[in-house]
């Protein structure tokens, strides 16, 4: 098997009412993935299934092969050990420092670390993100661009396989935005990370993005590279990209 994550025929519900029913998706090492879907369709559900943080009703998730629908709370963990999550909204620790804030997971993660690994870890993830010496801060004193970019840093300090990233320019003013999409391009690069996306935000995707795909009544109903989805004869993809699905 070649793909990385595999998503296979996932359903899922919530108070008999159904989000997923047949999602089918496969992610390949190294990609840039972004799945679009308007608000409410599932994005975020999605993820939290990949991370295991949610089981599917039915169907099968895997990562690296291993079946994450039926893995132990360690092999979860473990799993987890190699995605970094850029949650919506950043969901920094207010009551942390951001030095903190980043260095949290790889005490989570890597118990082993010395601490002078684990400031130079700090360090270099806050420098790749453009805010060099900024340990000593408060959440408190970020701008909401900043706060992303510290949410950034804190899901690439594990120096992840994978990074998933929930709506990463959503209430950014277009400079941010713009900024975010830049580093999220520079991971793929300096990185070599396989990211998965989701958002709403078409025209961010089109920008960073290997390919797209349209979470769309339920399920995936279009794959393909960006230049396949702008010549896509789906009426769906079109009405997506006119504007026209929200
Ligand atoms: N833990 C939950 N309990 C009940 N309903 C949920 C839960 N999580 C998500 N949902 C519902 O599932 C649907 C999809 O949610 P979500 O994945 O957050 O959408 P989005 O595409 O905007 O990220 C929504 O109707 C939401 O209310
Ligand atoms: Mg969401």
């Amino acid at each position: 098997m070649d793909a990385l994550i595999v998503l296979d025929n996932v359903a899922k519900r919530f108070d008999g009412h159904a989000v997923l029913d047949g999602l089918s998706l496969e992610i390949r090492p190294g990609e840039t993935m972004t799945i679009i879907g308007g608000s409410g369709t599932g994005k975020s559900v999605t993820l939290k299934l990949i991370l295991g943080l949610m089981r599917p009703d039915r169907g099968r998730i895997y990562f690296r092969g291993s079946d994450v629908t039926r893995m132990t709370e360690g092999s979860l963990v473990a799993m987890r050990r190699e995605m970094g999550m850029l949650f919506q909204g950043g969901a920094l620790f207010d009551s942390l420092t951001v030095g903190e804030n980043i260095a949290y997971p790889l005490r989570e993660h890597f118990r082993e670390m010395t601490d002078g690994e684990r400031e130079g870890r700090v360090a270099s993830s806050l420098s790749l993100v453009g805010l060099p010496e900024t340990e000593a801060m408060m959440p408190a004193d970020l701008s909401g661009g900043m706060k992303k970019r510290v949410a950034l840093a804190r899901a690439i300090a594990t120096n992840p396989a994978v990074i998933l990233y929930d709506e990463p320019t959503t209430g950014l003013d277009p400079a941010n935005c713009q900024r975010i999409n830049r580093l999220i391009r520079e991971c793929q690069r300096k990185l070599r990370v396989t990211s998965v996306i989701v958002t709403h935000d078409l025209e961010s995707a089109f920008l960073v993005t290997d390919r797209i795909a349209l979470l769309y009544n339920r399920r995936i109903e279009f794959v393909g590279t960006v230049a396949e989805a702008k010549a896509s004869a789906n009426a769906v993809v079109g009405n997506f990209i006119e504007g026209n699905l929200e």
